[in-house]
């Protein structure tokens, strides 16, 4: 594996090229994107950025965990072809950017509206990111369904020749998503953050056997009503394609999707389903 610090030393690709973009602390659901992506393409190329312009709150821009060794070792046992791991220099030469992308409406709901400037802080490195490292593909986690619309719909509305793969959520054994985040959790915090996970798969059920979108909802508030040390701040069905809540009487795919906050910690997760058709 190719260890690269600056753009200007990343060359073309020989075949097609996948970028996985990550803020490092890699688990197995960054792994899932790598293998994804060496599945779609030639050269697998993966960033390791913490991009400090999608932090709204310094303190967890500071906190952010950094373990760069690691990451590279992980990277290397996985095949990856190169790692780009940009000093803050080099993605933001200027300094703190004058041009950026917006997001639009996406900023307005969910984790747009939790987080003021996150998806135009995100959209602005992911661009730059494709800029720098020229790929054929990106690959992104399902689990940011709300990123991964943003991004689209960005590549969708600038032309940006680049095509988004998307790539499944990876649990634990017991259904916690795999997240960043997950190593601030006490044991006691990892079994209250399993009300998410339930939630999702309540509905989730509850959709595959015929309910509307006000039922499913139902069906999975009910799960995370049993868990009150999980602060929900938000458990809702957003249309795939806007990221805004569907009505309760729609029907069609949706994203049921949930933040909760348990302890210190800010959790996200979320379920692709379909509302109306049941199996
Ligand atoms: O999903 C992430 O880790 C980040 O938002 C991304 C896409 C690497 C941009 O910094």
């Amino acid at each position: 594996m190719r260890i690269v610090t600056r753009a200007s030393e990343l060359g073309g690709a020989s075949g097609t090229r996948a970028v996985v973009m990550t803020m490092g602390a890699l688990h197995e659901g960054h792994l899932a994107l790598v293998r994804h992506a060496q599945s779609i393409a030639a050269e697998v190329l993966v960033t390791v950025f913490v991009n400090p312009l999608q932090f709204d709150d310094p303190g967890d821009l500071e906190h952010y965990p950094r373990t760069l060794e690691a990451d590279a070792a992980l990277l290397e046992e996985e095949g990856v072809d190169v790692l780009y791991a940009p000093a803050l220099e080099d993605v933001y030469p200027g300094g703190t950017p004058i041009v950026t992308v917006s997001a639009g409406a996406i900023n307005d709901v969910f984790e747009g509206a939790a987080r003021p400037g996150h998806f135009d802080g995100v959209l602005t490195v992911v661009l730059k990111l494709m800029n720098l490292t020229r790929p054929d593909v990106a690959v992104f986690g399902a689990k940011d369904a709300q990123q991964v619309i943003a991004v689209r719909t960005m590549t969708r509305d600038l032309n940006v020749p680049v095509e988004i793969a998307v790539a499944p959520t990876v649990r634990d054994h017991d259904g916690l998503a795999r997240s960043s985040r997950n190593v601030f959790l006490s044991a006691t915090e990892r079994d209250d953050a399993l009300a998410l996970s339930r939630a999702l798969r309540a509905a989730d059920a509850a959709a595959d056997s015929g309910a509307t979108v006000t039922e499913a909802l139902l069906a999975g508030s009910e799960e995370l009503a049993r868990v009150p040390a999980a602060q929900v701040e938000y458990f809702a069905a957003l249309d795939p394609s806007s990221a805004h809540p569907v009505p309760g009487d729609y029907r069609g795919e949706v994203v049921i999707a949930v933040a909760a906050r348990v302890g210190k910690t800010r959790l996200i997760d979320n379920v692709s389903t379909r509302i109306g058709h049941s199996s």
